[in-house]
């Protein structure tokens, strides 16, 4: 039963980790041009961070409630965790200001926040592996 409750949060966890990387990279590869798209992407990119937010605090709730105690975290695999909850946080207010504020941006300031989007998704990747390894 824990191992189902672990693998359903892992599932969106994981899935919100595709949707955090994937749409910066495709708003600025493909979608450059296509403000339409990209409004769509910024929506995927809000659900994405949302997911991250939510399925990480399901592991947490899942280990308390379910094995009955939070895992032992300090060092590396703490600042990891710290880093990757930064990053959700600012991901989420920078998807929900280019929802309400991207209309009003040139295309050199849009793709700038896309590319900034890519690095912020991409280090919490990267952090996820410290968490991982360090744990
Ligand atoms: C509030 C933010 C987040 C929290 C609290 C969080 C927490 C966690 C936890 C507790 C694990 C399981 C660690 C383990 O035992 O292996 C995990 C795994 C993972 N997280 Fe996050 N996470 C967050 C955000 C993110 C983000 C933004 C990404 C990607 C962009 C991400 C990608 C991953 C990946 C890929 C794994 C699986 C690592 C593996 O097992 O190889 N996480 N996360």
């Amino acid at each position: 039963m824990l191992n189902l409750v672990y693998t359903g949060v892992q599932i969106l966890h994981n899935f919100g980790a595709v949707a955090v990387v994937g749409s910066p990279a495709v708003a600025w590869w493909f979608a450059r041009d296509n403000p339409a798209a990209q409004c769509r992407l910024a929506w995927l990119l809000v659900i994405g961070w949302a997911a991250q937010g939510a399925s990480g605090a399901g592991f947490g709730m899942t280990s308390y409630f379910l094995k009955g105690q939070l895992p032992e975290i300090s060092g590396v695999a703490l600042i990891a965790l710290v880093a990757k909850i930064a990053c959700a946080t600012c991901g989420f207010a920078v998807g929900i200001l280019y929802l309400n504020m991207a209309s009003r941006w040139s295309v050199a300031t849009r793709l700038k926040v896309w590319q900034g989007m890519l690095a912020l998704a991409g280090t919490a990747l990267t952090a996820a592996a410290f968490l991982r390894w360090f744990l």
